[in-house]
């Protein structure tokens, strides 16, 4: 038992244990906190209002729990049966080809955290923007206006870009247990009383009762191939699943934890603050007379919108803002988290070494995807701008296609010792195992090369 927890390690030949959570809600936190980012408040939000609100949630809520919640499981389970990052994880466990999905997993680690860490600077840069008062002089008009204003600058986004790499990689440094559980842990109920309470703004503000029938009465119509698209992307995108950061958080566990009810937890936690972000978003974009197709300012547009014009808005501003910027921090963690557990494990690398190379790359990837909203918009290709063509590439077609070749992996090639893993050897119960193993097998393999196929 105690040598199955101990690892080859760094250049020397030495047996380090390798580290992991401290606890069940530890690790529950930290899972949870990859998911729960700019994908739940940001990104969610404008989906929602883009692809026509009620139908889409539904979709979207649908597709998580199922597909998602089966993947993030496998996900789970092959970190922990494998210890090892996403590419070294195939490799012991099935060898072949397979490693092959481990590598798009760090390639889309790459394309992800280059675009993500561009918003994230926008949460560090309306921290400030809120604490020296750009709400107080604002119309809800205007206040959009100092978006595209500052995200078309070709300068300023980029500072605050590096800003968040820097935050990002000094996380990573620190280690897996102490960085990352410990922010975790404070977060997500902070989030949680904060969307509560601009919940309570938002749904009071007169005319919220449009955004709010938009959200929750669905026109079936408004469904179409691109609807889903987008609903399956974002499930992958806001679980953190079908690129390996769940097989990578897994790999830090140790035997006892009951991963089913992980899960589902952290699936519920994920789905509920995206449902509660858009919540909050689509009334106060229908208050404020936005457009709900307005697209990826959305939140930053609306959300100042709503601190002004509530009481104590400058003191909510600031405080939601930090949150939204933890938030993503710990996602963007998770995502560098993959690049460089496997630079450790496999290339030796000392975690500094790994952390730093690794997150510079996606900095300087991240700079023409920022000039790509303002100075650089005419640049296109298949008519997006880079911004716009990372975002594409990774949640539209990396993640699901990982998700294809992880379900088939656990459905057809590893089901035996997945099921033991799965019920730490029939320790605990899994009612739904078959369930699961179905959806795995049959089910997500073929929904999703369905959507996608369609989405093209
Ligand atoms: N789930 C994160 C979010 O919603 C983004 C993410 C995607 C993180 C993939 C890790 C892996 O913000």
């Amino acid at each position: 038992m105690l040598l199955r927890r101990v690892e080859k390690r760094g250049s020397v030949d030495m047996l380090t244990p390798r580290e992991h959570w401290s606890s069940r809600s530890g690790f529950i936190l930290a899972a949870a906190g990859s998911a729960v980012g700019l994908g739940n408040i940001w990104k969610f939000p404008y989906l929602a209002g883009k692809h026509g609100g009620a139908a889409f949630l539904i979709t979207y809520l649908a597709l998580a729990f199922t597909i998602g919640l089966s993947v993030m499981l496998c996900e789970f389970i092959i970190g922990r049966a494998a210890r090892k990052d996403p590419i070294g994880a195939f490799a012991k466990l099935k060898g072949g080809l397979w490693p092959i999905v481990g590598f798009m997993g760090i390639a889309a680690a790459f394309v992800i955290l280059s675009f993500y860490s561009v918003v994230g600077g926008w949460t560090l840069a309306y921290i400030i923007k809120m604490l020296t008062g750009a709400l107080d002089n604002g119309s809800a008009q205007e206040l959009g206006k100092m978006f595209s204003n500052f995200i078309e600058d070709p300068i300023r986004p980029l500072f605050f870009h590096g800003a968040f790499m820097i935050l990002t990689i000094s996380v990573v440094v620190g280690g897996i247990g102490k960085g990352i559980e410990r922010w975790c842990k404070i977060l997500l109920p902070a989030l949680f009383v904060i969307i509560l309470i601009l919940l309570a703004r938002s749904l009071t503000l007169p005319g919220a009762m449009k955004g709010i029938e938009y959200f929750l009465q669905p026109d079936f119509s408004k469904l179409d191939a691109a609807a889903f698209n987008a609903a399956l992307s974002q499930a992958f995108f806001s679980l953190s699943i079908g690129m390996g950061a769940m097989i990578t958080y897994g790999s830090y566990l140790d035997r006892k934890m009951h991963l089913p009810s992980a899960t589902v937890w952290t699936t519920s936690l994920d789905t509920s603050i995206a449902f509660l972000a858009g919540l909050v978003i689509l009334p106060a974009v229908f208050a404020f007379g936005f457009d709900p197709k307005a697209g990826p300012g959305l939140t930053f547009i609306t959300l100042p919108a709503v601190f002004a014009d509530m009481p104590g808005g400058a003191v909510f501003a600031p405080m939601f803002f930090v949150l939204l910027a933890i938030a993503a921090l710990t996602s963007a963690v998770s995502l560098l988290e993959v690049v460089v557990t496997y630079l450790v494990d496999e290339k030796n690398l000392t975690r500094k070494t790994a952390a730093w190379l690794s997150g510079s790359i996606m900095f300087f990837i991240g700079i023409p995807a920022s000039l790509s909203l303002g100075v650089w918009k005419e640049y296109t290709l298949f008519g997006k701008g880079f911004f716009d063509l990372l975002d594409y590439l990774s949640s539209n077609l990396l993640l699901p296609l990982g998700g294809i070749f992880i379900a088939l992996f656990v459905g057809w090639f590893f089901s035996e010792k997945a099921l033991e893993e799965a019920t730490a050897n029939n320790q605990h119960s899994f009612p739904f195992a078959q369930v699961w193993m179905f959806i795995c097998r049959f089910i997500a393999p073929l929904a999703i090369t369905w959507i996608l196929v369609s989405g093209l």
